[in-house]
């Protein structure tokens, strides 16, 4: 074929029997609900463009990750200027913030998005080039409730979502004083397995040891069970907050599992961390995530403003809906199928088709004039609910036998009526 997809990028159709992930009607739904429950929690939409300067990824997600050191799309526009696709949604909405001072404006300050994200990783099941994300920032509040408030926005969208058997895994990773003793104790306790470790984590035992705790390779991992927990390195305050943000979530009712080696591959964060996770997903299974990242707006250029968010992977939610057989909303087909017969009363059905269009009827009609029987089939394959034959007898005396598909049992109707007869699709 002369012209194929890039590599770890799909589209979204409307019908696609062999990957039905990437059935439209199922992003459309999954997307209606995100809509909901943000307004529910009382976030508003955000949309900050696709590109922004690379420099806004550097300092925000951070040199060492292997988001920017690795995965960016990044290249030189006709100004010679750096430009990055974005790889997450977390640094332009705070960019967008600071350079709006949307942050005075209390109507701004709980923010959401739906969008596309890139990353240059290896494509695999579950892992794209572009993907989509829907996240939620909330900007100018310290306090355990604004973390529980985003743990129980995103599992309160799981939970209407129908997924079941996730697990939310919680962490905190203190401030940066913590980090600084922890990642010292942390060295000092890998450093007699150093020539053991992978050589990813050898590369990172320097610049940022914390990670090896996220380590994939099964010897890293080995070694890591041995390894001090970050929480005891919390100083009270963070102890507090932590403890805080746990007696909200059991006051909740919803279930999470402490898991102190949970660091996220992001550098921005401080305080607390969270990841869901699906049985279902295989390698890539992380369904969503996100944390606290008190220092970033003032790193940006604001003034020193809290923040947590978290965002979780359209892909991913929708793959696991489908894995574990949650009932999606069926695709309906147009509720009335027109087909006029003979060149006489073509212009006679399209005047009808608008009409019902414009009350709000999903109509459609055939423009081909194929045979009867061949329309017929065009309109059970597209799912019609009902048909009407329009010809010159119908022409003459205002009636028309509608035919209902699923039943074929038929009605005689007067077609002035006709669009009253059918609820309004809107
Ligand atoms: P993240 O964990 O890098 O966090 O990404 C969030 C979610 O996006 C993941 O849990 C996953 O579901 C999905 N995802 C990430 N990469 C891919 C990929 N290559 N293919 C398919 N899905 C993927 C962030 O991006 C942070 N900005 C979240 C956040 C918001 N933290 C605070 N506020």
């Amino acid at each position: 074929m002369a012209y194929q997809l890039l590599p770890g990028m799909f589209d979204i159709v409307p019908h696609d029997a062999s990957e039905p992930w990437r059935n439209s009607s199922l992003w459309q739904y999954v997307e209606v609900k995100m809509r909901e429950i943000a307004r529910v929690y009382g976030y508003r939409e955000i949309r900050t463009p696709i590109l922004e300067r690379t420099e806004l990824f550097l300092r925000s997600v951070g040199e060492t990750s292997d988001i920017v050191s690795k995965e960016m799309y990044t290249f030189q526009d006709k100004g010679d200027r750096s430009l990055t696709l974005r790889p997450e949604g977390t640094a332009p909405v705070i960019r967008a913030v600071v350079e709006g001072r949307l942050h005075q404006d209390p109507a701004s300050q709980k923010l959401f998005y739906i969008g596309p994200m890139f990353r240059y990783d290896r494509p695999q099941a579950g892992r794209y080039r572009q993907h989509h994300q829907f996240g939620a920032e909330a900007i100018g509040d310290d306090s355990p409730e604004q973390d529980a408030e985003m743990i129980d926005l995103v599992y309160s969208l799981y939970r209407t979502l129908g997924l079941n058997n996730l697990s939310i895994q919680l962490n905190s990773i203190g401030d940066e004083e913590t980090r600084q003793n922890y990642r010292k104790a942390l060295q000092d306790f890998l450093r007699p397995h150093y020539d053991r470790l992978s050589a990813d984590s050898k590369l990172r035992f320097e610049g940022n040891p914390l990670r090896i705790l996220d380590s994939k390779d099964p010897t890293d991992r080995a070694i890591c069970v041995q390894a001090p927990s970050i929480l005891q390195s919390l100083n009270s305050s963070c102890r507090d907050h932590f403890e805080a943000v746990k007696r909200l979530l059991r006051a909740l009712r919803i279930p999470f599992d402490e898991n102190s080696s949970l660091v996220r591959g992001l550098d921005y964060y401080n305080r607390t961390v969270f990841e869901v996770v699906s049985g279902q997903l295989g390698a890539q299974n992380s369904i969503g995530g996100g944390g606290r990242y008190d220092g970033l707006f003032k790193q940006l250029g604001g003034p020193d403003l809290p923040t947590v968010g978290f965002a979780t992977g359209i892909e991913r939610v929708i793959q696991t809906m489908l894995k574990q057989e949650t009932p999606f909303p069926s695709q309906r087909g147009p509720q009335v199928f027109l087909i006029a017969l003979g060149e006489a009363c073509r212009e006679w059905a399209f005047q009808i088709l608008h009409d019902l269009r414009r009350a709000g009827v999903a109509a459609q009609m055939d423009f081909s004039n194929r045979k009867l029987g061949k329309v017929m089939g065009l309109a059970s394959q597209i799912q019609a609910e009902y048909v009407l034959v329009l010809g010159e007898n119908e022409k003459a005396t205002g009636r028309a036998e509608l035919k209902e598909m699923a039943t074929g049992s038929k009605q005689s109707v007067q077609l002035s009526d006709l669009a009253g007869m059918f609820e309004s699709d809107d």
